[in-house]
Order: structure tokens, then sequence, then C-alpha cells
């Protein structure tokens, strides 16, 4: 256990300090994808893990796949409405306790060149992907703010440091970017009250949302491993080990990062 300014109090093993024995998880939009990995990485570590989606019905599949040596629920949610997020972070304290794990997943895409986007689907992305990270950061944090201890995560992209090419997605690159300034801002506020807000930034990964892209226009899987130094895309589970670190105490003296995992697009 981590005192209130976030230092262990007693040095733990390196194994130890993964361990996510008997806390509680929540993982927005983890029906799928990236999401679900990162809540499997999580019960693997000892976690109980609300899987809180806006698709219910794949929401509880997925629970019902997960759950196991933990406990594994799905929760409704629409992270664009407040009441919505203030019901989820009800109904899951409620079932699972005190929350000790925000992973912000959930996020959506919507390609068009700027000059064609309609302020509609500028919205959307906008609201999806800034918004509802803003309010389950909020709503989450002011439980862990009482507390005095807990620890967000919240997934930007490759795409919030350079412009990923040859699709338009102005509207996604500028949230991706916001979502990075948002973990520095919240980690600034909330350093000295025991919660860390740390980002991921992922690469290219092969996930239903990467799919949905490829089946339109197929020709940009080249660029994408052409710029992809390791010359692949990723593998969803590739992210677990990393969103268990930034989740547990194993980085307790981190908070405000963004870490970037994209086999090698953007250092070139
Ligand atoms: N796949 C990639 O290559 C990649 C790369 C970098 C970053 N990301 C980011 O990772 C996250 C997950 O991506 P993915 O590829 O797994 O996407 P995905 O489309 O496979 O899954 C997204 C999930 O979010 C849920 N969702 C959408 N809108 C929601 C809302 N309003 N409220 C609650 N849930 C909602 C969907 O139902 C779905 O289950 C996103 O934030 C995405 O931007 C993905």
């Amino acid at each position: 256990m981590l005192e209130a300014t976030g230092a262990p109090s007693v040095r733990m093993s390196v194994l130890d300090s993964f361990s996510l024995d008997g806390e509680t998880a929540i993982v927005t939009g983890a029906a799928q994808g990236l999401g679900k990995q990162m809540a499997t990485g999580l019960t693997e570590m000892g976690a109980d893990v609300a899987i809180a989606d806006v698709n219910i019905e794949k929401a509880e599949r997925t629970a019902s796949e997960l759950d196991g040596e933990t406990d594994v629920i799905a929760t409704e949610v629409d992270v664009t409405d407040e009441a919505s997020v203030e019901a989820m972070v009800e109904d899951v304290t409620d079932r699972l306790g005190p929350i000790d794990v925000l992973i912000n997943n959930a996020g959506i895409v919507e390609n068009s060149p700027a000059e064609e986007t309609s302020i509609e689907s500028w919205r959307r992305v906008v609201s999806v992907n800034l918004d509802g990270v803003f309010l389950c950061a909020k709503h989450v944090g002011q439980q862990m703010l009482e507390r005095g201890e807990g620890r967000i995560v919240n997934v930007s992209s490759m795409s919030g440091f350079d412009v990923n090419v040859p699709q338009k997605q102005a509207s996604y690159n500028t949230t991706k970017a916001g979502v990075r300034m948002l973990t520095q801002s919240l980690a600034v506020e909330w350093g000295d009250q025991g919660v860390r807000v740390n980002a991921i930034a992922p690469g290219y990964m092969r996930t239903e949302l990467v799919d949905e892209v490829l089946e339109e226009s197929p020709e940009m899987e080249e660029t994408w491993l052409e710029n992809t130094p390791m010359g692949r895309l990723g593998r969803p589970e590739e992210l677990k080990e990393l969103v268990v670190y930034l989740a547990s105490d194993a980085s307790s003296f981190m908070t405000g990062s963004t870490v970037v995992m994209d086999g090698g697009y953007t250092s070139r």
C-alpha cells in the first residue's frame, strides 16, 4: 500500500510491486480491442475489473469470458454523458468496492479531409476521446482524492505526437494530443494527493477499430508498415504489461508521463 504521497511505505520486491491483488479497476471501452486486453492484464495481476462500455451486450460477453480467479463485471456507460459516468462510478463501487485504477480507453476515429469534416463529426470524436476522458477522470478522481490514493491511465496515441499518413484524421490527432496535456494537468493538480495520472500512446495495433479503417482503404497498410521501423502492426496483448506497470505500485514515482509503444514509428 502507498502513503498519501504515493511513496511505497515498505520497499517491495519487483514482482510484488506489479501486483494488483484485491484492487478494483475500471476499463472503459473494454468490450473489445485494446481495452479487452488491458482488462485481461489487470485480472491476471489480481484485480477485480469492470468492463465499462456503451455496448452492454458485448461488455457482458467479455466480462463472462474473463470472469474467473477475480470478479469481472460489465457496466453500461456512455463516457460522453456526465450522468452516465456518475452512474457507472456508483454501480462499480457498489458491486466491486472503491476504485483503485481507472483506464480511460474508450475512443473513436472518423477519417475525412479537414475541409470536408462536418462539425457533427468533429464533435463526436472530441466528445468521446476528450470529454469522455475528462468526465471519467473527474468522477473517479473525486473518489480517489477522498481516499488519498489511486492510479489513472489515459489512452492517447502516437497520433498525439505525429500526424499519421495517409489517412486524414485531424480530429483524432487533436484529441489524442489533448489527452497528453490533460494527463499532465491532472498529474500536477493531484500529485501531492496520492493520485497518479499517466498515459500510453500506442502505435498501430490490430483491433476492430483498425480493421474498419483498413476495410475501407486496404492500401493504407503498406504505408503504415513502411513507416514503422519494426515492420509490423502491434498485437493488442502487447500492451498488457505496460498498462499493469502504470496501474500498479511498480510505477510509484511516475505521474504526468505519456509512454509511447509504437514499433519505432515516432522515432523516425
Ligand atoms: N488500435 C489502434 O491501433 C490504436 C492505436 C492508438 C490508440 N488507440 C486507442 O486505443 C483505444 C481503444 O482502441 P481500439 O482499437 O481497441 O478500439 P475499438 O473500436 O476496437 O474499441 C473501442 C471500444 O470503445 C467503446 N466505446 C465507443 N464509444 C464509447 C462511449 N461513448 N462510451 C463508452 N464506450 C465507448 C466501443 O463500444 C468499443 O468497445 C482508443 O482510445 C483508441 O483511440 C488505438
